[in-house]
């Protein structure tokens, strides 16, 4: 069917889901409900959904399907040129949603951070999504927003002033404040059940690589701040930061899909600035002993079905007044083979999981209705460029600046 004969631009399927909320209130405010873009919101229980349409004052169509429902999301699917989906964990509800998607050749975004399932989803259906013109874009939230579109920025700009890209960039979280909800606790502890039940997914997820296109899943080593050391360029000492394990997999798979124009020796990493100084490095040795032993406490599984009981269930996160308050503020520092330098800031105006990310989620689905991208799995910087960043300082309240 051709994408104008569709019903809807846009169905945002999770609307109930703790960010779905969030993003419904932001298309409300972004596009009205009868405004240019028609949209949709739709999840597996009608009286739910309903109740987000009141809340919200979302006055479009509502439609109940299930994510186990192979028929009923083809159906969805027949209907949209664009599925925005927050139903998550996507390892556990997400595979036949992807599969209608490449089946329907529409677009789609979501806010996966879970690699071992993009690469899953990647494997499987790639060839189809190619065949159908299917546009596929995982992890368009704080995973991995400012990662790629920062490192796309500064490649940018490194080609503009000094003719050449960053043979290598470090980014480094300066400060951040927001939240943790159930959705995205209970995605994390179900990568750890798969990982403990599959070695081998220890492997895709130890590997740097593991999104890159098939055929290109190795190369040079790559940083990998695991304890506390100090970083000359970002004149701070570094502590592990905790989604640099699906950050720097989309990264890499930018890089193999633009053909590798970084270089082969381009090496990216992601860390946590505590400052200089000895404050700095004690912090810097606080936040690593303290991730390594929730990792530690999350890989184990008595520990871990216990913490399943005391943190945020699916459907809980973080105030309204916490959204407001939180921010980000990323800092990437990148060295041109001719030693050329630069340091470049991202920040954004709202807690970073949850009301940042909804804005960012809703500007990729705006975004990619304009690209020229081909069928395939794309990632935000390969399938919306520029214009994306143009989009997310206009109006998802993040900037992007050369320090
Ligand atoms: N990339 C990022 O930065 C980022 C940020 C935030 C969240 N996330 C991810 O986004 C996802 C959503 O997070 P959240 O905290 O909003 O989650 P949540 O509140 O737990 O919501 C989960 C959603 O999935 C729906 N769902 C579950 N099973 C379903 C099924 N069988 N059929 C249809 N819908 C089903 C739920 O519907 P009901 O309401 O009917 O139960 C609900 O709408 C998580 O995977 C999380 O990890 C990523």
């Amino acid at each position: 069917m051709p994408r104008s004969a569709r019903t809807h631009d846009v169905v945002l399927f999770g609307a109930t889901s703790f960010v779905g909320q969030i993003l419904t209130q932001y298309m409300v405010r972004r596009h009205g409900s009868d405004g240019d873009v028609s949209w949709a919101i739709a999840g597996r229980n009608g009286e739910k959904l309903a109740e987000v349409a009141a809340n919200t004052g979302a006055a479009v169509d509502r439609i109940v399907v299930d994510a186990d429902d192979a028929a009923g999301l083809a159906e969805m699917c027949a209907h949209t040129n664009c599925v925005i989906s927050t139903v998550g964990p996507y390892a556990l509800y997400g595979s036949k949603l992807v599969a209608a998607v490449a089946e329907a050749g529409i677009d789609y975004v979501d806010l996966t951070g879970e690699p071992h399932w993009m690469q899953r989803m990647i494997d499987r259906y790639q060839d189809r999504a190619v065949e159908t013109g299917a546009r596929i874009v995982h992890s368009c939230g704080f995973d991995s927003v400012p990662s790629d579109m920062g490192v796309w920025f500064v490649q940018r700009e490194a080609q503009e002033r000094f003719g050449e890209p960053c043979s290598s960039i470090s980014m480094a979280v300066k400060a951040a404040k927001g939240g943790a909800s159930g959705g995205t606790i209970a995605s994390m502890m179900n990568m750890m059940e798969e990982a403990s039940a599959d070695p081998s997914l220890r492997e895709i997820l130890a590997n740097p690589y593991a999104l890159a296109e098939t055929g290109d899943r190795s190369g040079v080593d790559q940083p990998n701040v695991t304890l506390p050391v100090y970083d000359d360029g970002h004149e701070s000492w570094l502590a592990p930061f905790v989604m640099a394990a699906t950050n720097t997999r989309v990264v890499f798979r930018t890089h193999s899909l633009l053909g590798h124009p970084w270089g082969d020796d381009f090496t990216y990493g992601e860390a946590m600035m505590t400052g200089d100084g000895w404050s700095g490095r004690a912090k810097a040795m606080a936040t690593s002993a303290a991730l390594a032993s929730a990792m530690g406490a999350v890989a184990f599984g008595p520990i871990r079905s216990v913490m399943g009981k005391v943190l945020p269930e699916p459907g809980e996160g973080p105030s309204p007044e916490k959204q407001e308050a939180g921010f980000f503020d990323i800092r990437f520092h990148g060295t041109t083979a001719s030693g050329d330098e630069l340091t470049a800031t991202v920040t954004g105006d709202r807690d970073p999981g949850y009301a940042s990310t909804a804005k960012m989620l809703a500007e990729a689905a705006t975004t990619l209705a304009d690209s020229d991208a081909a069928g395939g799995f794309w990632t935000p910087a390969t399938a919306l460029g520029d214009a994306y960043i143009d989009a997310l300082v206009e109006h998802s309240g993040l900037t992007f600046d050369i320090t």
